[in-house]
């Protein structure tokens, strides 16, 4: 390399100089192709003061309250004639803050572009979708005074699981003023209100908890089959005490409540929880099951903005068994069990939590007493129980003979075998083109006892070995040391299939 003379140097600087300039004005003179104006002079215009310095008021707005910051927005704008959204176009909008955006001045990558918006579920029929802002900025007066509102739904695939509002107004206090009113509002206006919703992961990460709504299931009393009483004692829990709500919270008494069901698999402990859904309408309910118990701090969070309300803890045994941090209850279950005390005493909360291996719990629940003030036992039926189970699901079709017959033989199988040997005798009458009769009753019974309906009877949540062969009695519980039966039809995708319809 050669020794660069005095001179050279001189020359190479004035030339960077030159170019550096050059480039600039060619930068200035381009025609602008980001396709929008410029941002901060259409705000400042608004807020009549210069916006770029203005402080941001940034509210998080989780997945599952879209909507209803939505509501809330629209509500506000409402008031106002000239209220007024634009959108933002650039690819950086999906990036950036209100303040970012603001601090790059007139030339920034953001600028006035389109208004983006999804679809979103207002409730569980298909009609029940709103078409809310995932991007853009209201222009609007409140109070009197103008605020601009940025508004950026969630969006994982760039890394934010939450959405947020974010407020622009002339003086700090107008900007929280506005945020306190939204917050209030999206309470008041909240399309999760009175309904049924399940927090669903979405396959782009964790903490994304979208809601899924779910019809409110319709179970009459008189189609659960339980011992005396039981039934009973579990909905004046639930629902009685809610009934009471302002007695028991004048004579100082706790109103939140905590319900443990436990019991075999398929003895009916879902099918009462959708019997408690039924006899609450207008109650706001939130159901998670296994996996979707991470998003219990969500789950109590709706529950208090929104009571009277019903937190479903389904299956809480698979959480339990979550030993990820070495032995002993897994660290999500106290965490479930801490967010039960962190409720407020009187809010109208009743948090219902079933299991079918409660030895699981046991030393959690133990370590960490007063969560659950009634835990109820749901047993395999008794003979009782099972002609009543038969009357039930097939009490039309067979003979009071048969049925006793049938009951005598069922000794030790769970109400949902009785379901199935009721659909196995129609189908058997089906196929034999006949209308369903005692014979095909007893035709399905050994069908369903035989040895090649092992797993059948498994998956049904009845001791493999029961049958007429083996050994009577009722199957051991609790189920130690065999895995997990007969859950399917609880945690299906979505944590809700069981509740629906
Ligand atoms: N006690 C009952 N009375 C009437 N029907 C019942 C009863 N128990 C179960 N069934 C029927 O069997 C089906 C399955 O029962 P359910 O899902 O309630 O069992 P579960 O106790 O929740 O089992 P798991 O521990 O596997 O979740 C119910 O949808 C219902 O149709
Ligand atoms: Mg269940």
């Amino acid at each position: 390399m050669t020794e660069q003379s005095g001179g050279e140097v001189e020359q190479t600087r004035e030339f960077t100089v030159q170019f550096q300039r050059l480039i600039r004005r060619m930068l200035e003179d381009l025609p602008d192709d980001s396709g929008g104006d410029a941002l901060e002079p259409v705000l400042t215009e608004h807020l009549g003061v210069p916006s770029a310095g203005l402080p941001v008021v940034s509210e998080p707005v989780p997945h599952h309250r879209a909507v209803d910051a939505d509501l809330a927005l629209e509500a506000v704008a409402g008031d106002d004639a000239h209220a007024r959204v634009i959108g933002l176009s650039g690819d950086m909008r999906h990036h950036l803050t209100l303040g970012d955006i603001l601090q790059h001045g007139p030339r920034g990558p953001v600028r006035v572009g389109q208004v983006d918006y999804d679809r979103l579920d207002t409730g569980p029929a298909a009609d029940q979708v709103r078409q809310v802002i995932t991007s853009g900025i209201w222009l609007l007066r409140f109070e009197g005074r103008p605020a601009a509102v940025r508004v950026q739904g969630s969006a994982p695939q760039y890394g934010r699981q939450e959405g947020r509002l974010e407020v622009l107004a002339p003086d700090r206090d107008a900007a929280d003023a506005l945020v306190t009113r939204l917050r209030e509002l999206m309470d008041e206006l909240s399309v999760l209100r009175g309904k049924v919703v399940t927090l669903v992961d979405e396959p782009f990460g964790h903490g994304f908890a979208g809601i899924t709504f779910v019809p409110r299931p319709d179970v009459d009393a008189s189609a659960v089959v339980l011992p005396d009483g039981l039934l009973d004692r579990v909905v004046h829990h639930v629902v009685g005490m809610g009934e009471h709500r302002s007695r028991l919270r004048d004579a100082g008494q706790h109103l939140k409540r905590g319900v443990l069901l436990y019991g075999p698999p398929g003895t009916g402990k879902t099918h009462t929880i959708r019997h408690l859904l039924a006899r609450t309408p207008g109650t706001t309910a939130v159901l998670l099951a296994g996996g979707s118990l991470r998003h219990i701090h969500a789950a109590a969070s709706i529950a208090r903005a929104h009571q009277p309300a019903i937190v479903v803890l389904e299956d809480c045994d698979l959480v339990a068994e979550d030993r990820s941090f070495g032995m002993g209850p897994s660290p999500l279950l106290f965490e479930v069990l801490d967010t039960l005390d962190g409720l407020d005493a009187d809010a109208d909360v009743a948090f219902l939590l079933t299991t079918n291996r409660v030895e699981d719990l046991e030393v959690a629940l133990a370590q960490r007493p007063g969560r659950v003030d009634l835990a109820a036992e749901i047993p395999l039926p008794d003979a009782e129980g099972r002609l009543a189970l038969l009357r039930l699901y097939g009490g039309h079709l067979f003979s009071a003979e048969a049925m006793s017959t049938a009951t005598a033989r069922t000794e030790g199988t769970t109400a949902s075998f009785t379901k199935e040997l009721v659909r196995r005798a129609v189908l058997a009458a089906a196929i034999a083109d006949e209308p369903p009769a005692d014979d095909h009753l007893g035709i399905a019974l050994d069908e369903l006892l035989s040895d090649g309906e092992r797993l059948t009877r498994s998956l049904l949540g009845v001791d493999p070995g029961a049958g007429d062969d083996a050994e009577p009695g009722p199957a051991p519980f609790p189920p130690a040391g065999r895995p997990r039966r007969g859950g399917f039809h609880a945690y299906a995708p979505g944590g809700g299939a069981a509740y629906r319809g």
